[in-house]
């Protein structure tokens, strides 16, 4: 982009009413991430210099949030919804800052892209003063639609004020708007409020900059990206299309899905090219795996780092900290949290191993289980390197095994083992020869004469 300077002002004061939600409507997330977030990633993928976010009164989850994405982003009160136009003057503050251009987004546009948001700078750096991003759609219900002729925007109508034939346009306002900062504040400041909601449409701007002879034009864009959040329906179907695109985002990068549409993805998730996920997986916040790795079929990954070359799963769960190095496996029915495990390292069956770390090649038997509360605090469990838990352990923590460690199957550790030691923490085997067999022969005959007392008629 040229060094036009640029003011973004993202309207997001609006309550989650037709959400039936207390949480303020652009704080449900897409792909984990929430709606008002998407908006700001693509703001910073565009090159946004200065960042105004519209709250409501009561929002501190929303500013705070806002404070944690983009910590130069001011937020603004808008005291009362009395619309979008006075929300976006409710950034006055920063609209008499002098600045080339002003884009309006709404929070609850969760899909935009960079590239979009660039399509409306260079329209206005190509001469307009009022930039409209449309879009056309089989469902235009609830939009504002945009009225144009011979390629002229001439206004946008809301829904409710909309005249029957009207209402079958089809190209419709996303409500993102570039207005040419000369002009941007003296525009909102002119709308007012007679329609049929008595609120202060933003969309009006379109009407008072054509009576003022100001260059108005509109641009398209596609429905996926530009759809508006209102309903919880609306939600859903948004996380469908935004998975679609996280599919197919893996997909381009030459990621293998061999069951694309069961792949779930969050905002966050970084896939390197050559990884191969397999059907029903689900990858939750903060996930990165290396290339090579294979996730294997109904794994669930959170926050975890996967190096290349290792096999996670069928049916693993990898829990935040969980830290793979390279080749590593982690088989079906295992769980692991805040555990790093070194190359080469296996836990291949049903165990949990958590608040750990375990050296490269050590393997990990069925069933071992790291004890790491106490039912008041979490205490750690070292293994060192090339050691070796047999099955159905017991690792009470805090412990520490040595490299080159043995621990034989079905043990309960409670006390560290030194490197190459080996250690029992089970009872002794006993063996006693022949028993088995007087001991078959000495139940059998208790069973025959209880067979016999019932048989026996009563006298
Ligand atoms: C709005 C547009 C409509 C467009 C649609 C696109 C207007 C008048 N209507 O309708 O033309 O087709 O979006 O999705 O602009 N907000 C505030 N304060 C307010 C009112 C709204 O901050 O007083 C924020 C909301 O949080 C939301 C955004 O502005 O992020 C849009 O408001 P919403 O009520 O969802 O407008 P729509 O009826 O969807
Ligand atoms: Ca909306």
């Amino acid at each position: 982009m040229s060094d036009r300077t640029c003011l973004s002002i993202v309207l997001a004061a609006g309550l989650g009413t037709r959400m039936k939600s207390d949480l303020p409507k652009v704080l449900h997330e897409v792909g984990g991430l929430a709606m008002v977030g998407h908006v700001l990633k693509a703001l910073s993928g565009a090159g946004a210099d200065r960042v105004s976010v519209v709250t409501g009164p009561d929002m501190p989850a929303l500013s705070n949030l806002v404070a944690d994405l983009m910590p130069p982003a001011r937020c603004h009160v808008q005291e009362e919804r009395l619309g979008t136009a006075h929300a976006a003057l409710a950034a006055r503050d920063a609209l008499l800052q002098e600045t080339d251009d002003v884009l309006v987004l709404f929070g609850d546009t969760p899909l935009v892209t960079a590239e979009t948001v660039l399509k409306v700078r260079s329209a206005l750096e190509q001469g307009s003063d009022l930039v409209v991003l449309g879009f056309e759609t089989e469902n235009p219900f609830g939009y504002g639609r945009l009225l144009t002729e011979g390629g002229k925007l001439l206004a946008i109508r809301e829904e409710k004020d909309a005249s029957d034939e009207e209402r079958k346009v089809t190209f419709c306002n996303s409500g993102i708007m570039g207005f040419s900062g000369k002009h941007a504040l003296s525009l909102m400041e002119e709308i007012g409020n007679a329609n049929a909601k008595g609120e202060y449409y933003l969309t009006d701007a379109v009407e008072i900059a054509n009576r003022r002879g100001l260059k108005v034009s509109a641009v398209a864009g596609s429905e996926v990206e530009t759809q508006g959040i209102n309903t919880r329906a609306q939600l859903a179907s948004c996380e469908q299309d935004f998975q679609n695109r996280m599919r197919h985002a893996a997909m381009d990068d030459g990621c293998t899905l061999l069951a694309p549409e069961t792949v779930f993805f969050s905002h966050d998730t970084l896939l390197e090219p050559g990884v191969t996920v397999e059907q029903n997986v689900v990858f939750a916040r903060g996930v990165k795996v290396s290339s090579g790795a294979t996730i294997r079929a109904f794994s669930h990954l959170e926050s975890a780092d996967v190096a290349s070359g290792c096999v996670v799963g069928p049916y693993a769960r990898l829990r935040p900290g969980t830290v793979l190095g390279e080749g590593a496996k982690i088989g079906n029915f295992v769980e692991t949290k805040n555990v790093t495990f070194g190359a080469g390292a296996k836990a291949n069956h049903l165990s949990y191993i958590g608040d750990a770390s375990v050296g490269s090649a050590s393997n990990i038997g069925a069933g071992t289980i790291t004890c790491n509360y106490d039912g008041f605090l979490k205490h750690r469990t070292e293994i060192g390197a090339g050691s070796f838990v047999g099955s159905n352990s017991t690792l009470v923590a805090p412990v520490v095994l040595g490299d080159g460690a043995f621990v034989s199957a079905g043990s309960v550790i409670t006390e560290d083992v030194p490197a190459d030691a080996l250690a029992f923490g089970r009872a002794r085997q006993d063996i006693k020869s022949g028993r088995a067999k007087t001991l078959r022969e000495r139940l059998k005959s208790e069973k025959d004469a209880k067979v016999r007392r019932s048989a026996k008629p009563a006298s």
